[in-house]
């Protein structure tokens, strides 16, 4: 509170834009309906509240909230009061749990809420009136409001690069003022391990201070042809002004988090990773390996059962700390590969009568989920841990885009829905040459608003799909390319805007130009509270030229492109006319050549002049894709023989450092109806991207 509110006064003279009276339009994430009546009612400091109620619990917390929020509110010697709460559970009955009234008329407000859960929220949408009206003018008006879905959540990666308990607090304020309420922290990772407990004191001893080769090198702008190593953990990386990086949660500083994200109705999910992501935990404790002497992994011997005690000591002390019923044991991107190798995985696998690998990793969830309800919590996981079978009780998240939340709902688990195609962070969000270095390109503030979790389930997997399990959404914040707070932030803020909007109001009510508007006017008084967003008002927007038709030389081109000598496949999108735009997983626009040499074929239809050649590739340091540089055209009148052009290899523009797409091609004078294309992508784990094919 004390740092989200600290001055309500600037941001008033700023906004003389804003109507005088603030009306419930301004409110993000949108009400679910208001009416408007007439005159206002002036909200100022001094202005006093009073609560009714006869459910006393929380009502403590809710007026500590109260009185110290920037509103200025103080209480009211009697029951006469500016603002009156009214809250008991014969309030808004069949609402779901969350909802409130708020009612304006020129005497006064007045609150009504089953509990103190949506007497926040209401309070919530009061301050954002508030903040929007530069004298506290609040348009006479009755707001009936309840959220969506019960899970509204954003996922902090505070491992790749940590970020501390004060930077927390300060996002729990801005997440409450969203009526957000998980906030699920991923705590260890490859490269940390991030929260101290007192059953394994080793792991921040060992695994808090250091970093990932991978990613350090990222950072640094990576080589051409860089090839990634293993994900490892590097103790004790010094920088050159000789400090070490790193850092935890001391016990006392997640008690903190707790509380304070409890006094916002926010619950803190807390995620221990296993079996994968597990480098640093493999640092400090060797002896988890899988036996045989193959490649170093981050993957725990499954047949090891000094690793099921480690885990389960530290759930349980986990369990013990965080209140909530959600346990995230991560369970994704675990390779396989050496617990097929290692001895003593497959006795397991033979003990446990197990067939694949895949049993071998469901077998590891189901223990671990075993440990976790006896404790009376339940788990969730990443959507990998739907494979091999899941049982009953777990939650799954769904990242890998719509399709596990899919499968979750026909086995009737509860899903959450986090999608990489809309809702990861660590995306770019505007054209990624003026964009700090992200770890993919490219999700716009519009794209993550347009998201409906229901209408793309039921858009992929047809209307008779039961959603009944679907508990909400949330976003999620790698930190691989993140290391100062106010990139994190600017990561955050306003898509996070987006999210907070999806998870709260209504199906079917969304309007992107009105909420753009409303969230560049958050964005502005966030920015003034101390936050860094993005800046709407300079955003540019996807690539100009892939809207814009190219001059087509034939109607009836073809393109089919094959791999190393391999069966053809169709590769129209090459030669359709547009270049793909910034979002280069965009596979209608951008195709991928992995490892390979790769030929595309092109059929004019018939021998035409071309004048013109060129292909564009990307260039993404951070996804290794890096321009081929031996590419080759040929042209053919009969398809047989193939006469190579004399066309200029790629060359990277200066000064855009992170991403770029180049043309490779140029002017040519020569006639024919097939044109070849050859490249080879690069050495092993590099990838090429092409997008349109240019002749004219
Ligand atoms: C994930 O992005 N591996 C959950
Ligand atoms: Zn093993």
């Amino acid at each position: 509170m004390k740092r989200l509110f600290l001055v309500l006064t600037t941001m008033l003279l700023v906004h003389n834009q804003v109507p005088a009276q603030s009306a419930p339009d301004c409110i993000i994430p949108k009400v679910e309906s208001y009416s408007l009546s007439k005159g206002c009612f002036t909200l100022q400091p001094g202005s006093t509240f009073y609560i009714k109620t006869k459910t006393p619990e929380g009502a403590a917390a809710f007026e500590e909230y109260l009185a110290a929020c920037p509103l200025g509110l103080v209480k009211a010697p009697g029951k006469k009061a500016d603002v009156l709460f009214t809250i008991d559970d014969k309030q808004l009955k069949g609402k779901s749990q969350g909802a409130y009234q708020l009612s304006i008329t020129p005497k006064g407000i007045t609150v009504k809420a089953a509990g103190f859960e949506g007497a926040f929220y209401a309070l919530q949408s009061l301050m954002q009136m508030r903040n929007a009206s530069p004298d506290g003018a609040l348009a006479a008006c009755r707001i009936d409001d309840s959220p969506r879905f019960p899970y509204r959540g954003l996922m902090f990666d505070v491992v790749r690069h940590f970020h501390s308990k004060d930077f927390i607090l300060k996002q729990l304020d801005l997440m409450a003022l969203l009526k957000m309420n998980r906030l699920h922290m991923h705590l260890t990772d490859n490269e940390g391990w991030r929260i101290q407990l007192d059953c394994a004191p080793e792991m921040v001893k060992g695994g808090a201070f250091g970093s990932s080769k991978f990613f350090n090198t990222i950072l640094s702008g990576l080589p051409r042809g860089f090839t990634r190593e293993p994900a490892g953990y590097v103790s004790g990386t010094v920088y050159d002004d000789g400090t070490v990086y790193g850092g935890y949660y001391s016990k006392k500083d997640i008690q903190e988090i707790i509380d304070y994200a409890a006094a916002r109705h926010i619950v803190i999910v807390p995620e221990i990773e296993l079996p994968g992501h597990n480098a640093v935990l493999l640092h400090v404790h060797p002896e988890f390996y899988c036996q045989g002497g193959h490649k170093v992994d981050n993957v725990v011997c499954a047949g090891n059962e000094g690793v099921f005690d480690f885990f389960e000591k530290v759930l349980e002390e986990v369990m013990d700390l965080f209140p909530g019923t959600y346990i995230h044991i991560g369970g994704d991107e675990a390779s396989k590969a050496n617990w097929l190798l290692c001895p003593r995985c497959r006795e397991r696998m033979a003990a446990e009568g197990l067939g694949d690998e895949f049993q071998l990793q469901s077998y590891i969830i189901r223990r671990i989920e075993a440990f976790i309800n006896k404790h009376g919590k339940r788990l969730i996981g990443w959507d990998e841990i739907l494979e091999g079978g899941l049982s009953e009780g777990a939650t799954v998240m769904s990242w890998r885009g719509t399709k596990g939340g899919i499968e979750s709902l026909r086995q009737h688990h509860d899903v959450i829905m986090t999608p990489n195609t809309y809702y990861y962070f660590d995306y770019g969000q505007d054209a990624p040459y003026k964009e700090p270095i992200a770890f993919n390109a490219y999700l716009p503030l519009k794209t993550v608003y347009g998201y409906d979790p229901e209408e793309e389930i039921r858009s992929s997997a047809g209307p008779g799909v039961d959603c009944s399990h679907l508990l909400g959404v949330q976003a999620n914040l790698w930190s691989e390319c993140i290391i100062e707070d106010g990139h994190y932030e600017y990561m955050l803020y306003p898509r996070a805007f987006a999210v907070a909007e999806t998870g709260w109001s209504p199906a079917g009510s969304k309007d992107y130009a009105a909420f753009r508007a409303k969230a560049a006017r958050l964005a502005e008084w966030i920015k003034e509270q101390g936050y860094h967003p993005f800046d709407l008002a300079t955003e540019a927007g996807d690539r100009p030229e892939a809207g814009i038709p190219l001059p087509r030389i034939s109607d009836s081109i073809k393109a089919s492109w094959s791999i190393a000598g391999g069966a053809a496949e169709d590769a129209s999108i090459l030669v359709d006319g547009f270049r793909g735009g910034w979002n280069i997983n965009d596979a209608r626009a951008w195709k991928e050549a992995r490892n390979k040499e790769m030929v595309v074929d092109i059929d004019l239809g018939s021998v035409k002049d071309i004048h013109y050649v060129g292909a564009e590739f990307v260039d993404y340091g951070t996804r290794r894709m890096f321009v081929p540089q031996d590419t080759e055209f040929s042209i053919s009148e009969d398809g047989k023989v193939y006469t190579p052009l004399k066309v200029p290899q790629a060359r990277l523009a200066a000064g855009r450092k992170h991403f770029q797409i180049c043309t490779v091609g140029g002017p040519v004078s020569e006639k024919g109806r097939y044109l070849r294309l050859s490249f080879n992508s690069g050495p092993d784990k590099v990838r090429a991207r092409i997008g349109e094919i240019m002749i004219n």
